[in-house]
């Protein structure tokens, strides 16, 4: 089958499609026909060699998280996924590998995608949509007409953030790029500012910080108001130590907590996702689709920057 595989960590054109063996489903596994996958911030970081102590040296190495496609095989007759079953999915993150023809999933990593998505649709949706509802919903329990803000507003996650934000009836604030401010408020935000002339200084208070940034979260963190929740997907990368432990402290300390989380969606977070895509809560936001052999382009303009939503690959 045909896959990406990278030989050394580095930039983008370390990235090439070659042929490998398909792995065989092991037992309780669904073998899933990827139809497209989508480039997330953990694979640019992987690939680049910034998390190399805990990815090791063993190479090739396989990229990819998310994917959308078809079961071909189920695990076992009680499975509720049937060979033809439209899914949306993610691999484990210690075995990336969704940017390929086929793979073997576990079924508690599967769920069923809503009909009305074209695949490429689908596949902008797992990681960015399971992570705005854990962060928002479950652990920022953000309710209608608190004040929400988002950080990287026009990005994978924040422009899902946004959208559901809105849904859940809370006042959205979008920190983005100054080209992409009228996209943000198209989406739902109240109010969108130019991040690059905006300090926290000139902000008022907030209930639900969604930091996608991760820079200096300090001074953010003092724009909440008491029991105010901050939600960090990502370190300070200047000072990922630093900033790991401030968040720490703040856990115990003070009425204004940040709370740092790796996304882990299951079946039961991935139906819900399904459900607020059916109740326009959420709606997928595909910048650009790619051939899976210019997988490497479309990590360059994650990289690059000034893009609305996802980067897309097209497998089949
Ligand atoms: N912990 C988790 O479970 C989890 C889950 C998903 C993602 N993540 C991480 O979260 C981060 C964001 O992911 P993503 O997919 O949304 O990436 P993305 O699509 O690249 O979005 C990042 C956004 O941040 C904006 N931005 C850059 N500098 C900014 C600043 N100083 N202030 C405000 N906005 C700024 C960018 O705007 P411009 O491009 O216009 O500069 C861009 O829209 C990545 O590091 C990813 O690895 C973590």
């Amino acid at each position: 089958m045909k896959a990406v595989v990278y030989d050394q960590y580095g930039g983008p054109e370390m990235l090439r499609e070659t042929s490998i063996d398909a792995s065989t489903p092991k037992e309780g596994e669904v073998l899933v026909r990827v139809h497209a996958t989508s480039v997330n911030g953990y694979d640019v970081a992987v690939r680049s060699g910034a998390l190399k102590m805990f990815t090791g040296r063993k190479f090739p190495k396989r990229i990819g998280v998310d994917f959308a496609g078809e079961v071909l095989t189920a695990a076992k007759a009680a499975s509720p996924f049937t060979p033809g079953d439209r899914v949306w999915g993610v691999t484990p993150l210690h075995q990336l590998g969704s940017a390929a023809e086929l793979i073997c999933v576990a079924p508690a990593q599967l769920a069923h995608y809503p009909i009305e998505l074209d695949p490429a649709e689908a596949a902008a949706l797992p990681v960015v949509g399971s992570t705005v509802i854990t962060a928002l919903r479950d652990r920022g329990k953000l309710e209608a007409r608190q004040r929400l803000l988002v950080r990287g507003a026009s990005g994978g996650v924040g422009s899902i953030a946004v959208q559901f934000g809105r849904a859940l009836g809370a006042h959205v604030t979008g920190l983005a790029g100054a080209s992409n401010l009228d996209f943000v408020r198209e989406i739902g935000a109240d109010e969108a500012l130019d991040y690059a002339v905006t300090a926290p200084a000139d902000l008022d208070a907030f209930d639900v910080i969604l930091d996608t940034v991760g820079s200096n979260p300090s001074a953010w963190r003092r724009l909440l108001v008491p029991g105010g929740r901050m939600m960090a997907i990502v370190p300070d990368l200047e000072h990922p130590l630093m900033s790991m432990a401030y968040i720490a402290w703040s856990r115990v300390h003070g009425a204004r907590r940040v709370r740092f989380f790796s996304d882990k969606p299951d079946t039961r977070l991935l139906t819900d996702l399904a459900d607020y895509v059916r109740n326009g809560a959420i709606k997928p936001i595909v910048d650009r689709v790619y051939p899976m052999s210019d997988i490497a382009e479309a990590h360059r303009a994650m990289e690059i920057g000034g893009r609305r939503g996802k980067q897309v690959i097209r497998v089949v």
